[in-house]
């Protein structure tokens, strides 16, 4: 068989049919609202990677230096013959798990840029021959099958991709991925953490204005996919702390009045001067809240590791025999 296989979960119509809809939904709804999913076409992702290089933010760098600091107890203690990452991106990080995972027969990176999962399995074949690569195009919020490995499994999200759902929305996605396991498989789940307001603004406005253009990106994918006519020079990229959500939203600001025509919807938006569309909810945790998180939806908390500066954590999971229900 061949080390590298890809399924696509996703077809190109079905990613289609959610844009289209999420678009007409979100800019039809008060206040106006787009899914951070839709910032990640091939410009998306190749600009949060430069993101994550950024003076400013430092989830990246502070999850790392957990990484590398506990590779080798989370590989004791999952024993995982598969690692699957959720939302893999470049995999980057993914290096130091991989490392340290000596009985790893097969790795599961699932993204929705295909882009990111093939540009990812070629350094990762060099680095560890041997290893069966299977990526999926996948939401990670509609996972409903692994493909057939070898247990124990340690499903990885790291990053804190899991801020980008609300709520409500996280309750549902931890245990659907409990779902996804069996007991005894291992959850390594990655948290930005609620700090002081200053740090959190700049990790998502830095100077060098990255962000603003990954911001901004959304309306050139609704551009090219939809035919809509978004100046990204009409929007202002805004960036706030919700103190009472404990989140932190990016949103597009219209610098005035105008109307973006959606010709591929036969839909016309009006925006009136300063109003915002919120294009991401990234939400900043607590240890009590993620423990709690956790607990409710099957997973029994094991480890609780921060960075040596407390700015972001890992935690690492045990599946539980019998969930709730
Ligand atoms: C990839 C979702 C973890 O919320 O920090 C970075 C995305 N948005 N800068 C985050 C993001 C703006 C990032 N995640």
């Amino acid at each position: 068989m061949s080390p590298f296989l890809l399924t696509r979960t996703l077809s190109d119509d079905s990613v289609d049919t959610a844009l289209r809809a999420d678009v007409r939904t979100g800019l039809t709804a008060v206040p106006k609202e787009l899914p951070p999913r839709w910032f990640y076409d091939a410009r998306g992702s190749a600009l949060f990677d430069e993101i994550t290089r950024l003076p400013e933010y430092y989830p990246t760098r502070a999850e790392r230096e957990i990484l590398i600091g506990r590779a080798a107890r989370i590989a004791a203690v999952s024993g995982a013959r598969t690692l699957v990452e959720l939302g893999s991106g470049s995999s980057d990080k993914t290096r130091h798990l991989l490392d340290a995972l000596t009985g790893l027969h097969t790795y599961v990176p699932v993204d929705v840029s295909e882009s990111a999962l093939r540009g990812a399995a070629g350094p990762l074949l060099a680095a560890r021959p041997g290893l069966q690569v299977h990526a999926l195009i996948a939401d990670f919020t509609a996972l409903t099958e692994l493909p057939a490995s070898p247990g124990p499994r340690l499903l990885a999200f790291l990053g804190g991709t899991i801020g980008n759902l609300l709520p409500a929305e996280r309750a549902r996605f931890l245990r659907s991925v409990r779902a996804l396991l069996d007991p005894g498989d291992t959850l390594l789940l990655g948290t930005d953490l609620v700090k002081d307001e200053r740090t959190l603004v700049r990790a998502y406005d830095d100077a060098a204005g990255v962000t603003a253009e990954f911001n901004k990106n959304v309306l050139q994918v609704l551009a090219r996919e939809l035919g809509a006519d978004a100046d990204p020079a009409d929007f202002d990229h805004v960036a706030l702390w919700d103190r009472e959500h404990e989140w932190i939203e990016m949103r597009l600001r219209a610098r005035t009045a105008l109307t973006v025509k959606i010709p591929e919807l036969g839909l016309a938006v009006p925006f009136e001067a300063g109003e915002e569309v919120r294009t991401e909810v990234s939400a900043k945790f607590r240890r009590e809240g993620v423990r709690r998180e956790l607990e409710d939806a099957g997973w029994e908390p094991v480890e609780w590791w921060t960075d040596s500066a407390g700015r972001f954590a890992l935690s690492l999971a045990r599946a539980v025999e019998r969930p709730a229900p």
